[in-house]
C-alpha cells in the first residue's frame, strides 16, 4: 500500500449505490470522490489523479467502458475496475478486452468489493516500481550519462550515434576501468533495439563448458545436473544486445564455437541438435591488443575479423586530463548525496593534483576516489588532504628517472621479472589474497594474473597472505 491514503473515484448513477461506496471507502481510509455520470466522471479524472476509478458499466449518456478507454488517454496509470450487472458475462469479457484491470459483479458484499480495490492497488504499486526500475535501466545506458567533453570522447560519442542503428557487431577497446561497458550500453540504448533485453555476460569468468552453457543454453540431460531444458543468453537476448566482455579471455575452442554463432546466426544448446535462430546484436569489448593476440596464435584471425566490424577505442584518462574535472564533479555528485554537510565542490588545488595524476585505473580509479574522498572530507569542499597519498607524491618527472639506464647497464628481463612478481606479490597482500581484486588493481584479466602466478611459482595459500598482511 501507498504512504498516503489511496484516492478512488466512485461513479454510478445510482444514488444509494454512490452513497454506501463512499461510505466504505472513506471509512477504510480512502480519499473518495463520486460522480454520477461517465461525464462528470471524466471531468474529475482531468483534474485530479485517481489511484482508482471503481465505475458502473451501464449508465446514461458516457457508459462505464468508455470511460475506461478516456481514462486510459487520460491517465493511463490509474487502475479502473467495472461494475457489471450480475450474469452478464459478455459485458464482463468486453470490459477485460477493452483494458479494465478487474470487475466485480452487482450483487456484492462490502468484503468482497474491499478486496478488488485493494488487489488493484497492490498491482498499481508493483507496475509503478517496474516502470521506474526500467527508466532507471534505460538511463544508465543514455549518451548523457557518459560524461566527456574532451575530443576524443566527443568522437567517440559520434560514433556511437553513427552506429547504433546498424545492427553490426562491434568491438570496444581500451584500458581497464576506461568505461567500455557504458559505452556498450549506450549503443544499445540508441539502438532500435533499446525496449529489448541487454545482456553482459564476463567471458573471463567462467570455465570453457560453463561459458558455453551459459552462452547457448542446454537440454535436460546434456550433462550432470542439466536437470531441465534451459535458454541461454543468446537466445534471451533475441531482439536486443548481447554484451561480451573481455572477450580476449575466450579458450580457442570456444572461439571457433562462437564464430560459428557469429556465422550461421543460429545456437545450438548444449546436448541439442536444434538450430536455434538469434537475432542477437554482438557488442564485444577487451582491454586486450587482440591483434597482437592474432599474431601470437592466442586468438582466431577469422573470429578476430568477424568481431572487429566497427572498432571503438576509448582512450585512457591521461590522454584526455580535460575530461577529470567534469568527471570528478560528476562522481561529486553521486556520492556526496548522502553526507550530513552538502560538498560543493573540489578545490582546484586538489584538482590540480588530479590532473597531473596518470590514473593507470582510468575513470574507475578516479570514481573510487571521489568516493572515499566525498565520506572522508569534513567541510563542504574536497581539499587535497583528502587524496590519497600515491596521488599527493606523484610525480611523472620521477617515475621517468627511476628507470634511467644506469651506466654499468642492467639486466632488463630479470629486473622486469622482479618488477613483476613484487607488484603481483603486493596487490595479493594489499587484497588478503583476493585474486578477483589483486587482477582489479593490477589491470589484468584474473585468467591473466594465474597465468603469471604459475609463472613466478607464486603458491598461494589465503592464509599466507591473511597472515602477512597481520604482521605489516
Ligand atoms: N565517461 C564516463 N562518465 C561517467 N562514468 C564513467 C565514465 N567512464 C567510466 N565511468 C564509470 O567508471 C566505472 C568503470 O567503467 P566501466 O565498467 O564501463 O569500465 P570498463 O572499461 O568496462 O572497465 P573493465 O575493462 O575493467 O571492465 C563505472 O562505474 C562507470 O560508470
Ligand atoms: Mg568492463
Amino acid at each position: 500500500m501507498p504512504n498516503t491514503s489511496p484516492t478512488i473515484l466512485i461513479v454510478d448513477d445510482e444514488p444509494s449505490m454512490r452513497e454506501l461506496l463512499e461510505r466504505v471507502f472513506r471509512r477504510t481510509g480512502y480519499r473518495v470522490m463520486v460522480a454520477e455520470n461517465g461525464e462528470r466522471a471524466l471531468d474529475a479524472i482531468r483534474g485530479t489523479v485517481f489511484d482508482v476509478v471503481l465505475s458502473d458499466v451501464r449508465m446514461p449518456r458516457l457508459t462505464g467502458t468508455e470511460l475506461l478507454a478516456e481514462c486510459r488517454q487520460v491517465s493511463p496509470e490509474t487502475m479502473v475496475i467495472l461494475m457489471t450487472a450480475h450474469g452478464s458475462v459478455e459485458q464482463a469479457r468486453e470490459a477485460f478486452k477493452l483494458g479494465a484491470d478487474d470487475f466485480i459483479q452487482k450483487p456484492f458484499d462490502i468484503d468482497e468489493i474491499k478486496l478488488v480495490v485493494q488487489n488493484a492497488l497492490e498491482r498499481s504499486e508493483l507496475r509503478k516500481e517496474v516502470a521506474i526500475l526500467r527508466r532507471e535501466l534505460n538511463d544508465r545506458g543514455k549518451l548523457e550519462n557518459i560524461i566527456g567533453r574532451s575530443r576524443p570522447m566527443r568522437e567517440v560519442f559520434q560514433l556511437i550515434q553513427t552506429i547504433a542503428a546498424t545492427g553490426s557487431t562491434v568491438l570496444i577497446t581500451g584500458e581497464s576501468g576506461v568505461g567500455k561497458e557504458l559505452v556498450a550500453r549506450a549503443i544499445h540504448a540508441c539502438s532500435p533495439r533499446a525496449e529489448n533485453p541487454f545482456i553482459s555476460i564476463n567471458c573471463g569468468a567462467f570455465t570453457e563448458t560453463l561459458l558455453e552453457s551459459e552462452l547457448f543454453g542446454y537440454m535436460k540431460g546434456a550433462f550432470t545436473g542439466a536437470g531441465a531444458n534451459k535458454k541461454g543468453l543468446f537466445e534471451a537476448s533475441h531482439g536486443g544486445t548481447i554484451f561480451l566482455d573481455e572477450i580476449g579471455e575466450m579458450s580457442l575452442s570456444m572461439q571457433v564455437k562462437l564464430l560459428r554463432v557469429l556465422q550461421e546466426r543460429s545456437i545450438r544448446r548444449v546436448g541439442g541438435t536444434e538450430e536455434i535462430p538469434v537475432d542477437s546484436r554482438v557488442v564485444a569489448a577487451t582491454n586486450r591488443d587482440l591483434s597482437r593476440m592474432v599474431d601470437d596464435g592466442t586468438f582466431r584471425k577469422d573470429l578476430y575479423f568477424r568481431v572487429n566490424v566497427i572498432p571503438i577505442n576509448v582512450p585512457p584518462l591521461r590522454e584526455r586530463r580535460e575530461d577529470i574535472r567534469e568527471l570528478a564533479n560528476h562522481f561529486l555528485v553521486k556520492y556526496g548525496a548522502m553526507r550530513p554537510i552538502p560538498l560543493t565542490g573540489i578545490s582546484e588545488e586538489a584538482l590540480k593534483y588530479l590532473e597531473n595524476y596518470d590514473f593507470p585505473g582510468n575513470v574507475r580509479e578516479l570514481e573510487n576516489l571521489i568516493e572515499r574522498a566525498a565520506a572522508l572530507e569534513p567541510t563542504s569542499e574536497i581539499r587535497p588532504e583528502r587524496l590519497p597519498e600515491s596521488i599527493l607524491k606523484y610525480d611523472p618527472t620521477k617515475i621517468a628517472s627511476a628507470f634511467d639506464l644506469p651506466d654499468h647497464g642492467i639486466n632488463l628481463e630479470n629486473f622486469l621479472t622482479e618488477i613483476e612478481k613484487s607488484y603481483i606479490l603486493q596487490a595479493l597482500r594489499r587484497t588478503r589474497g583476493n585474486q578477483t581484486k589483486a587482477a582489479e588493481l593490477l589491470g589484468m584479466s584474473v585468467r591473466s594474473l594465474r597465468h603469471l602466478l604459475d609463472k613466478h611459482k607464486i603458491r598461494q595459500t589465503a592464509s599466507v597472505f591473511r597472515e602477512t598482511t597481520l604482521e605489516e
